[in-house]
């Protein structure tokens, strides 16, 4: 019996001896936690104070981004985001979407290891992370205000989520790529048909008043130089195709998409295939190279593939490398642990 198996068989002893001794099942079994149909913590029921006003601030930075921190304010020294979208253009609902990578419970999964890093990163890295590539700026000062709302207002969407907690609704929906490259012209046509009337022909969005303004967009961006960058999450194939299939056009979600798999692949691929703006330094990334997730569409590739499959599939058949290679390499480490070891005696 491996040591895994053994704890699990005690755990399940344990519990059993607990229900037929009429208490309730043991505690350390993880919870679950349900984001569909779970009310949404409310601000306003807050007492007034510092703690309010907060969250308030915090709220107020994920959905109008643009007028704080954005490239058009007043203030030079607070232009940190390069473009101006806001965090809740694609953290919808102010963050509270379900499978929109909503960021209730995130203060109870973080710190995390993460693989871009190769690190185990905090709230705060994380909050960066986006600045600098989804918002296409610069990491916010750890000592901010604005940063501190931003820990404050998650923590707060997080309250009764326990730490260690399953969280149902995080992320994205993780459904399986077509095994095939996207094809761009069948793309183009969905997006023709089912995105232009918001986003443009041109994909450059409407803006909620004039360029200069700082008051941001009725409908993003999706390409060109006020968008996110080619280091950001949305930038991978895989990622963008869930996001779009459960939660646009706008008004889909989870359990009322409106995309097929195929159409929301070819119109994220044809989004793709559009300039945008070039963040620096990119070839950093995922130190851990064997990490590094196979739709990363930039420089180093370690799998043998041309760089058109990363950005346009097929993707299963590099995830299927990627595992073998994983593998391999954990071999290979134990070996060496092994012939240390013998050395060593
Ligand atoms: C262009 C889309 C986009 C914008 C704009 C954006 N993000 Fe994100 N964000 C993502 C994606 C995609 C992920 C998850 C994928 C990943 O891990 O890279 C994510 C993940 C996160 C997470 C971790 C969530 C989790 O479940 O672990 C936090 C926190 C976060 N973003 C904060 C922010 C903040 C703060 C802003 C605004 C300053 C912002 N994001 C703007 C796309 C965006
Ligand atoms: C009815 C209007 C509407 C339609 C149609 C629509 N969107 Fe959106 N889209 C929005 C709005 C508004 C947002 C900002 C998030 C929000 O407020 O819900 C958004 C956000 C996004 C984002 C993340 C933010 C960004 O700027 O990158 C992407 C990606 C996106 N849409 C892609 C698409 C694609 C692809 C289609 C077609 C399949 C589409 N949208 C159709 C209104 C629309």
């Amino acid at each position: 019996m491996t040591h895994s198996t053994m704890t699990t068989s005690l755990r399940w002893l344990a519990a059993a001896a607990a229900l037929a001794a009429g208490a309730t099942l043991a505690a350390d079994a993880p919870a679950t936690v349900q984001l569909a149909g779970r009310a949404v913590p409310e601000i306003d029921k807050l007492p007034p104070g510092h703690y309010k006003e907060l969250v308030q601030y915090g709220h107020e930075l994920t959905t109008r981004t643009f007028a704080h921190i954005g490239p058009e304010v007043g203030d030079v020294r607070r232009r940190l985001a390069g473009n101006n979208l806001a965090c809740a253009s694609c953290h919808q609902q102010a963050a509270t979407k379900p499978f929109a990578m909503p960021w209730t419970g995130v203060a109870a999964t973080f710190p995390q290891y993460r693989g871009r890093e190769d690190e185990v990163s905090t709230v705060e890295e994380r909050v960066n992370g986006c600045m600098e590539r989804s918002m296409n700026g610069k990491p916010l000062p750890l000592d901010s205000r604005e940063m501190k709302a931003f820990v404050t207002y998650i923590a707060f969407l997080s309250k009764g989520i326990p730490v260690g907690a399953n969280v149902e609704g995080a992320g994205m929906v993780q459904s399986k790529m077509p095994n095939r490259r996207a094809n761009l012209e069948a793309g183009a046509k969905v997006y023709e048909a089912k995105c232009a009337v918001c986003h443009g022909s041109d994909g450059q969005g409407v803006r909620a008043g004039q360029p200069g303004d700082a008051q941001g967009y009725v409908f993003p961006p999706l390409w060109g130089k006020d968008t996110f960058n080619n280091g950001a999450g949305m930038n991978r194939l895989a990622m963008a195709t869930r996001f779009v299939k459960h939660n646009m056009p706008q008004g889909a979600s989870f359990d009322a998409p409106q995309l097929t798999d195929d159409e929301a692949y070819d119109v994220s691929a044809f989004m793709l295939s559009k300039p945008r703006p070039e963040k620096a330094n990119l070839e950093a990334d995922f130190p851990a190279r064997w990490n590094k997730p196979v739709d990363s569409a930039f420089p180093p590739y370690m799998l043998g593939a041309p760089a058109d499959q990363h950005r346009y599939g097929p993707l299963p058949p590099l995830a299927e490398k990627q595992r073998q290679m994983a593998e391999q390499i954990k071999a290979q480490a134990a070996a060496e642990r092994a012939k240390a070891q013998g050395a060593a005696r």
